[in-house]
């Protein structure tokens, strides 16, 4: 059966989208299968060409049904659920099924307050600061508010996904034949973070052909564990 990976939250424009499919590339770049699957209906399905993880379309709920139905079946695949904004039924629902939730958040005290609500109605999710600043100054203020209204739930906030203007390439009906180190970089780090969570090794080397159909590796690397993360 496919772990299933649900990233919801009950803000809009937090992230959710694009770390889904940064995930997804990671995971493939770490040599783990994924499917990205669809929930949002405001969005268009995007071509699977180029991506290192397939693409599903899950926006009626009998398609997710089928999808997750399709999931169960497949065994060492990991599916990830890009929850549409502002739906609480909606994540309630996808949480059930989720054997991870991830609620990503950017630095405003808004959405720090949401995300903080969330993960009291969410027991087992992780929060993901997303979108984080890059600069110095901004990055101190940012952690620091993190730190202060967040503490509570400090073993429950994985490492930030920065700032990364490439990340909208993954979010193109087609991406291009080369991604940017940069993101390819942020994509692998996030991943990482996420199948450490789930005890799940995973190879790291750069530009290896994904070849469908080979087993999930061992770690060549000592990818130490998230800062944050809680571990049993
Ligand atoms: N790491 C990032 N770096 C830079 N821009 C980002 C990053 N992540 C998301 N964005 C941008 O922020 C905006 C919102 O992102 P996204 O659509 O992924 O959020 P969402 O949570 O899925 O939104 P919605 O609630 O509408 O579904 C988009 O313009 C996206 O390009
Ligand atoms: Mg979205």
């Amino acid at each position: 059966m496919a772990e299933i990976i649900c990233i919801i939250g009950n803000k809009g424009g937090t992230g959710k989208t694009t770390l889904s499919h940064m995930l997804c590339q990671g995971l493939g770049l770490l040599g783990q299968r994924s499917a990205c699957v669809l929930t949002d209906t405001s969005r268009e399905p995007l071509q699977p060409e180029g991506r290192r993880y397939v693409t599903a379309d899950a926006r009626t709920r009998e398609a997710l049904g089928k999808v997750s139905d399709k999931l169960r079946s497949l065994d060492g695949w990991l599916g990830v659920i890009d929850g549409g904004g502002n739906r609480t039924e909606v994540d309630r629902r996808l949480y059930g099924i989720a054997g991870i939730v991830l609620l990503p958040f950017r630095e405003s005290h808004e959405d720090i307050r949401t995300v903080v609500k969330d993960l009291e109605m969410f027991p087992r999710a992780y929060a993901v600061p997303s979108q984080w600043p890059t600069n110095p100054w901004q990055r101190e203020a940012a952690d620091k508010n993190v730190g202060q209204l967040m503490s509570d739930y400090r073993h429950r906030i994985l490492r930030p996904v920065n700032a990364l203007s490439a990340s909208k390439l993954l979010l193109q009906r087609q991406v291009p034949d080369a991604l940017p180190t940069p993101l390819a970089n942020a994509c692998r780090a996030f991943a990482a973070q996420v199948l450490d969570i789930l005890e799940l090794e995973y190879r790291d080397r750069n530009d290896d052909p994904l070849v469908v159909g080979e087993p999930v590796g061992r770690s060549t690397s000592d990818t130490p564990r998230p800062a944050f993360a809680h571990h049993h």
